[in-house]
């Protein structure tokens, strides 16, 4: 076997932390809010910026909420499971590691009686014509681990009735997600925009919301992963009024890697750039 002849500019590989953008410092960090309240009005103003931004650069639809959350990917993804499952059956799909990771959360956590699995060995997807719009369907986008995607979310009804909860971590900024299909969609920032590891990002449509507001789950929510109060949406944890104490720090070098990102010229620059696209 040869050995390939293009190599990649960084040789550091990894599927988070990720490369930082070309021209990287600590410098980028300056005007972070550190030292102070993140619930001061530059503190909040700093997180909302990275809503703001986010919203723009990824073409997020106005009516989907979007929310800075404890604990990385893993920490937004469980927040949903355990927030908004229950209701229905729920078809999982999984075909690597952390697919079967919230395999593991609804069965053997949370127990709920009517779990479909539906998997696929590393390196193929499993029968996404199987899942069903009458039930919740939880997928990973990418699968960061076998590097199998989701081709595109055309198998996702439009006259869905369940919800569709997508751990996009390492497809966000890399490939362009139909938001329209999907009801909770997950990532944290070490991925594709190589920011630092901390916080979770949670998009939530408006049938999710709708879902959170009518729905009490089974068992007990510990604060951490609390996005209602008295069965309405705590909306300021989508305006930059985060749940518990995040980095500046994070924040800061969240804010620089979009504003590099539309400097480039936006999300199919930045999927470009990602290599998961054709140059
Ligand atoms: C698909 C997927 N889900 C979840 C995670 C966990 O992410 P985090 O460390 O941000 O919680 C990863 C990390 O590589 C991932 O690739």
């Amino acid at each position: 076997m040869n050995k390939p002849s293009v190599r990649p500019a960084c040789p550091d590989f990894s599927s988070g932390p990720c490369a930082k953008r070309p021209g990287w410092t600590p410098g980028a960090l300056k005007d972070a809010t550190v030292g102070r309240s993140h619930r001061s009005k530059p503190g909040k103003s700093k997180l909302k910026e990275v809503i703001d931004r986010t919203r723009k650069v990824l073409g997020i639809p106005e009516a989907y909420m979007i929310g800075i959350v404890p604990a990385s990917d893993t920490g937004a993804v469980e927040m949903a499971l355990w927030s908004l499952l229950g209701p229905r059956g729920v078809d999982m799909l999984t075909w690597e590691s952390f697919g079967e990771g919230w395999v593991s959360d609804v069965q053997k956590q949370l127990k709920l009686s009517d779990v479909r699995v539906l998997k696929a060995p590393y390196g193929e997807l499993p029968d996404l014509s199987k899942t069903d719009p009458a039930r919740d369907v939880v997928f990973t986008w990418n699968g960061t681990t076998s590097g199998v995607k989701v081709p595109n979310g055309d198998w996702i009804s439009d006259a869905r009735q369940g919800l569709t909860i997508c751990d996009a971590t390492s497809a966000v900024f890399a490939m362009d997600l139909p938001w329209r299909k999907l009801d909770v969609v997950t990532w944290s920032w070490q991925k594709v925009m190589g920011g630092e590891g901390a916080h979770g990002m949670l998009v939530l449509s408006p049938r999710a919301v709708e879902r959170l507001q009518s729905h009490v789950p089974a068992w007990p929510m510990p604060k951490i992963f609390r996005l209602t109060q008295g069965g309405k949406l705590i909306e300021g944890i989508f305006k930059g009024e985060t749940i518990n104490t995040p980095s500046m720090l994070c924040v800061e070098d969240a804010i620089d890697g979009l504003k590099w990102g539309e400097e480039i010229g936006g999300l199919h620059a930045l999927i470009v750039a990602s290599g998961a696209a054709p140059r």
